[in-house]
């Protein structure tokens, strides 16, 4: 069995445990907080069972069994062939915990950092093994939605790459490649302009939020739960895409001229929407919502895995 160290086991790393061990991995855990990997032990079989009930793994407690907590980052690097980061989002953190990873892992082991926003060639420009550094963004619950952007520093080996992709293929994720080094990666900065126009839209009084949140979960959403932007505008026009960008771009460019300004997450705004958003969740709320996102979401993967692309 191909054996991954996952280094931090907070929600993400507990999340890839389970990830590889349902594709028939061998995964350590470690934790530098005493009693954390242990715990996410638990949390990785409950985790585990809840899938199983959409068929999304097989053998939860075979899967469960794949898993281990371990005593220390050598201990969790023993026969690793790939290493998955997961601590805190600090630069400090991520340069600490690489050089150590670089030190101790196999020579030709695969490190890969689950960093949301810092870019590889920060955190491993000084490592003797920077070739096999790279960031593999994953969406949470990694679990449950399978996209991971690989992003490798200037120096990171194209077969760094190449092997990741394979991983991640290997264990029902989907890969995608970052071309070069960008802050955000490709995932928050869709995000990020999408969020800044709701803030706009919402602050200024143009909509409610919950009717915005209805225009992307019953409108936009929908189609982009099986098929992207460029899909979508595809079958938009009679034409094709060619088509599309001849009959609409010239009202996206007006749309485009007035971008919305960077205030929309001050403060002020974000208090306005706060008002209008009119309830404010207590922490168990929050857990119940959570647990009911995730069961929707198991829900959907079952769905697509059903139905798979053209
Ligand atoms: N939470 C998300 O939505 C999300 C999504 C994608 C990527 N990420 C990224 O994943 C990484 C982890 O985030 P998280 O949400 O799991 O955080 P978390 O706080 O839940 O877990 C981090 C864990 O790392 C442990 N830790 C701290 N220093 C360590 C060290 N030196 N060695 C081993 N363990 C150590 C902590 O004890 C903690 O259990 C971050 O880089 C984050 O940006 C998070």
């Amino acid at each position: 069995m191909p054996r991954v160290a996952i280094i931090g086991s907070g929600l993400i790393g507990r999340a890839w445990a389970m990830v590889f061990a349902r594709a028939g991995w061998d995964a350590a855990m470690y934790d530098a907080v005493e009693g954390v990997a242990s715990k996410a032990l638990g949390l990785a079989a409950e985790g585990l069972n809840e899938l199983a009930k959409h068929g999304l793994v097989d053998d939860p407690k075979g899967a469960a069994a794949r898993v281990r907590a371990a005593k220390s980052v050598a201990d969790a690097l023993d026969g690793a062939s790939y290493v998955q980061e997961n601590v805190p989002e600090t630069l400090e953190a991520k340069r600490a915990i690489f050089a150590e990873l670089d030190r101790l892992a196999a020579p030709d082991a695969i490190l890969a950092s689950s960093s949301s926003a810092i870019v590889p060639s920060l955190f491993s420009e000084n490592l003797a093994g920077r070739a096999r550094c790279l960031v593999a963004h994953p969406v949470n619950p990694p679990h449950l939605v399978p996209i991971v952007e690989l992003l490798g520093a200037p120096w990171t080996a194209p077969e760094t790459i190449a092997r990741a992709k394979q991983v991640y293929e290997s264990i029902n994720q989907v890969p995608i490649i970052v071309r070069r080094e960008i802050e955000g990666f490709i995932l928050n900065r869709l995000q990020g302009a999408l969020l800044a126009e709701a803030f706009r839209l919402v602050g200024e009084g143009y909509v409610s939020p919950q009717d915005l949140d209805k225009t992307i979960k019953d409108g936009l959403g929908l189609r982009w739960s099986f098929m992207g932007p460029f899909a979508t505008i595809e079958l938009n026009a009679p034409g094709g895409i060619a088509d599309y960008c001849a009959r609409y771009t010239g009202f996206y460019k007006r749309l485009q001229a007035k971008p919305a300004s960077l205030d929309v997450f001050d403060d002020a705004n974000v208090g306005n929407i706060l008002k209008e958003w009119g309830k404010q969740a207590m922490p168990e709320q929050l857990a119940e919502l959570t647990r009911w996102r995730d069961q929707r979401l198991a829900a959907l993967a079952a769905h697509k895995k059903a139905q798979p692309s053209p």
